[in-house]
C-alpha cells in the first residue's frame, strides 16, 4: 500500500544547506524504490509557524460552534497541520544544530502537533503516546562534533528529538549525522560522503 512521507526542512540556510540537501537525498533515493508513495514537503523556514500564543490556544480550547470567525480560521490552520502529521507513515526531518538544539521554527511545528487527546494522554499510569504506527528519519547537521564524544552531553538536538517522539509513542526512530561541517571544508566534505553512503545503506535495509 502507497505511504505518505512528510518531509519537513528547518535549515535557514536555503539553498547551502547541508541538511536541506541530505532530506532531497533521502527522499530521492527513497522515490526510486517507494514511487508510488506520497510526498508531502513542508519548509517551515519559508512558511514558518507562529508560536503558540493565546489566541491559539483559546481558539482550540473554544468549542468549533462558539468560534469567532479568526478563531475559526486560526483552528482550522491547527488542525490541518496536526491532521497532516497524523496522516504521515514516515517523518524526514532535515534538523540543523542551533545553539545546542533544534531551530526554533521546528519547536514550533512541535508545538502544534504535541496535542493531548490527539498524540498523547495522560493516564492512571502516566502519559502514553498515540501514535506509534510512525518511522522518524532524522538528518541531523552539526558545525561540531557531539557523537560518541564527551560533547555528546550537550546535545539537545537528537536527543531531544528522541525523547518527544518517544513520548508521542514512536519506537521506529533512525538517526543520520553530518558532523564537524564547520570545522573545514575537508571535514564537511568527509561527513557529508558518510552521510550519504548511510543513507543509501539505510533505505536498502528499509527496502529489504
Ligand atoms: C544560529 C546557528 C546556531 C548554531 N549553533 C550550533 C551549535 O550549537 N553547535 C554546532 O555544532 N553547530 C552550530 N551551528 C552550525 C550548524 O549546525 C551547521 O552550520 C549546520 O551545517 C547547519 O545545517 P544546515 O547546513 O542545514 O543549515 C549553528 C548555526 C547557526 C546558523
Amino acid at each position: 500500500m502507497p505511504r505518505t512521507i512528510l518531509q519537513i526542512d528547518a535549515s535557514a540556510q536555503g539553498e547551502r544547506s547541508e541538511s536541506r540537501r541530505l532530506t532531497d537525498e533521502f527522499i530521492q533515493r527513497w522515490k526510486s524504490v517507494s514511487a508510488e508513495d506520497q510526498i508531502i514537503q513542508r519548509d517551515i523556514v519559508d512558511n514558518p509557524l507562529p508560536h503558540i500564543n493565546s489566541a491559539i490556544l483559546g481558539s482550540m480550547m473554544t468549542p468549533a460552534e462558539q468560534r469567532s470567525p479568526e478563531q475559526s480560521i486560526t483552528a482550522e490552520q491547527y488542525e490541518e497541520l496536526l491532521q497532516e502529521f497524523l496522516d504521515a507513515d514516515v517523518l524526514v526531518l532535515g534538523v540543523p544544530m542551533y545553539n545546542f538544539t533544534i531551530p526554533s521554527t521546528l519547536k514550533a511545528w512541535i508545538d502544534h502537533i504535541t496535542v493531548p487527546g490527539k498524540t498523547f494522554e495522560y493516564t492512571a499510569e502516566g502519559p502514553v503516546g498515540l501514535v506509534s504506527d510512525k518511522q522518524v528519519y532524522i538528518l541531523s547537521t552539526r558545525g561540531g562534533f557531539y557523537n560518541e564524544s564527551p560533547m555528546d552531553q550537550m546535545d539537545h538536538q537528537v536527543s531531544y528529538l528522541q525523547t518527544l517522539f518517544g513520548f508521542l509513542g514512536i519506537e521506529d526512530i533512525q538517526i543520520i549525522h553530518a558532523e564537524g561541517l564547520n570545522i573545514s571544508p575537508e571535514v564537511r566534505d568527509q561527513s557529508i560522503a558518510a552521510a550519504q553512503i548511510q543513507i543509501r545503506d539505510t533505505l536498502a535495509q528499509a527496502a529489504a
